[in-house]
């Protein structure tokens, strides 16, 4: 069995350039398989409000909800890094409100968690981390804010954003950040934001210069209601079963071979 995965490890693989291979994970037979595939981070993401629940949107998923989901996912894990996502309405209000809903989420048994936005979160991250709190922020396209950002669109196209992204993505790590996603910017971007950056950014249709890669379970595993967008691979495509396909992606992301910034990448 391989050591427990700690921040200092993720440092570590992003600082010496190995690839940290993350997947989205809601239950405990899952956190069972990812783990014993090789799979160093799992993200309790509140993208479950999609695919688990049927939702439009990650914007009804509630703390509850998400404490349930982190908590069965704390049980079946041994040795990942476990990420929960803090859900629409949980940090929005003050520091005080986001430092109240973390705490639960590490009672749950969370390793850290993840807030979405840049800018005015600098002060929750702040707050957070000094509280002994790890925290990811999650920039480039948002998904609780897809209304206000016009659907689910490539952000940081322009140089103007771009920009924006990059001076959002230097004050989260100087608040404290340990890491970041970074979902649906441009390749060259992401990986520049890799280079400048002092922790690792794990980016999801970010191209392959990140320090690592996240999908979302579900679809790569081809379980979608719709099309799904261009940066996902279904990995059982081909594959005998869900265990070997979460090998290949691993390998995949390790090696390389997944994004091709060529097929995945904006
Ligand atoms: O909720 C989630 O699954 C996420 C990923 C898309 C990064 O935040």
């Amino acid at each position: 069995m391989r050591k427990p995965v700690t921040l200092q490890r993720l440092r570590e693989m992003h600082a010496s350039g190995e690839k940290i291979a993350v997947l989205t994970c809601y239950d405990a037979i899952f956190a069972h398989v990812l783990d014993a595939a090789g799979v160093e981070v799992l993200l309790v993401g509140d993208s479950l409000g999609n695919v688990l629940q049927g939702h439009p949107s990650t914007l009804p998923v509630t703390m509850d909800e998400m404490i349930y989901h982190t908590a069965c996912v704390v049980r079946g894990n041994r040795t990942a890094w476990i990420i929960a996502d803090m859900p629409f309405g949980s940090y929005q209000e003050s520091p005080e409100q986001a430092l109240r809903n973390a705490v639960r989420f590490m009672k749950a048994g969370a390793h850290m968690v993840k807030i979405e936005g840049g800018g005015w979160t600098a002060p929750i991250v702040r707050l957070l981390a000094e509280r002994g709190i790890p925290v990811c922020a999650h920039l480039g396209f948002t998904p609780q804010s897809v209304y206000a950002l016009g659907g689910y669109r490539v952000q940081a196209r322009d140089e103007g954003a771009a920009r924006v992204l990059r001076q959002h993505a230097a004050e989260l790590a100087s608040a404290g950040a340990a890491c970041l996603v970074i979902e649906m910017v441009p390749a060259a971007i992401a990986r520049e934001l890799t280079k400048e950056l002092p922790v690792p950014v794990i980016g999801i249709g970010a191209g392959a210069g990140c320090s690592g890669q996240v999908l979302v379970l579900h679809d790569m595993l081809g379980m979608t209601f719709a099309d799904p967008p261009r940066f996902v691979r279904n990995f059982l495509d081909g594959g005998a079963d869900v265990q070997s396909a979460v090998r290949n992606y691993v390998a995949a992301v390790k090696d390389g071979a997944f994004p091709d910034d060529a097929i995945h990448g904006y």
